[in-house]
């Protein structure tokens, strides 16, 4: 789906550069030099250049400090060639996470994070969560109408769970928010006809939490050391005792991994897309 999805963008991008010169740009802001934060940078590098948009990569050094990020998110704002802004998390503790995010002008804050973006998703419109949109995506793909299915959602982290929440009442659904001071957490994923786990806890959610033919989405991305020494990564279900209860299932990696940059680079170009028309 993730592929469609890229396929579909590349095209729209293609249309765009043709009709009115325009190559939606994306200008992504990392600070220091987290192993796992240069791999997602990479990868959503290459997503960018993959269907021909512009990438403008600022890579700073660790001890940069918060007053030059601002800086050149100001310096960014005003770009005409730069449509998204996009910080890579996390940023060294010497950084205000939440400040960076609010100077972000709404329009170019293709992370759907600030205020601004935060307070659409209660109506319509705005940039949405890129995680979030690519789970209803999945959704709707899967299953078509969600009207009145209970879906439970773990977490509650304004990244993930919150803004998930929002889309499944926009999608009709009845919603459950779940979170670590949640009681009696089984009984309440065995209720669920979809259930959305992103806690970062690995394998927190076992095979007999799930109802018979729910549909699981594994947010989780956990790192662990396996016996031999070597990183592997596993999600926030327990895959394969899930696999055996529920409908459908998303793995990790390769799952909601993918469809996150896939939604990015859509929300890039709508961001493009609102510019033009915007000075039209
Ligand atoms: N695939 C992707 O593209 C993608 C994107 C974003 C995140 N992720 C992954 O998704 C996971 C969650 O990310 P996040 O940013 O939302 O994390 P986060 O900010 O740490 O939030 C975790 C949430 O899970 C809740 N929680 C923790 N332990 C729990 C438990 N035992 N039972 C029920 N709820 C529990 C926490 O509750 P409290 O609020 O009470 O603390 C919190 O609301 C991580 O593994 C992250 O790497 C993946």
């Amino acid at each position: 789906m993730a592929k469609r999805l890229r396929a579909d963008v590349k095209k729209r991008v293609k249309t765009l550069v043709a009709d009115c010169g325009i190559t939606p740009g994306l200008a992504v802001i990392s600070v220091g030099d987290d192993p796992a934060s240069k791999i997602y940078l990479r990868n959503k590098l290459n997503g960018l250049a993959d269907v021909g948009m512009r990438a403008f990569e600022h890579s700073l050094a660790g001890d940069t400090t918060q007053e030059f990020v601002l800086d050149l998110i100001h310096k960014l704002n005003k770009d005409r060639a730069v449509h998204g802004i996009l910080v890579q998390i996390p940023l060294p503790s010497h950084i205000d996470i939440d400040l960076v995010i609010q100077q972000i002008r709404p329009d170019k804050d293709v992370d759907g994070l600030h205020d601004q973006n935060m307070g659409r998703l209660l109506s319509q419109g705005g940039l949405v969560p890129c995680t979030p949109l690519g789970c209803i995506a999945m959704l709707r793909d899967q299953l078509g109408d969600l009207s009145g299915l209970h879906a439970v959602v773990v977490g509650r982290s304004r990244l993930v769970g919150k803004p998930l929440a929002q889309l499944l009442l926009r999608e009709h659904c009845t919603v459950t928010v779940t979170h670590s001071q949640t009681r009696n957490l089984p009984t309440l994923c065995q209720m669920a006809d979809i259930l959305i786990v992103a806690a970062g806890r690995p394998k927190l959610i076992q095979g007999e939490w799930i109802k018979p033919g729910a549909t699981v989405i594994d947010v989780g991305i956990n790192r662990i050391q396996t016996d031999d020494g070597k990183i592997r990564l596993i999600g926030d279900v327990d895959f394969d005792s899930a696999l055996k209860k529920a409908g459908a299932i998303t793995p990790v990696p390769g799952g909601v991994g993918p469809m996150t940059i896939a939604c990015l680079l859509l929300n890039t170009l709508q961001a493009a897309v609102t510019a033009q028309s915007n000075r039209i």
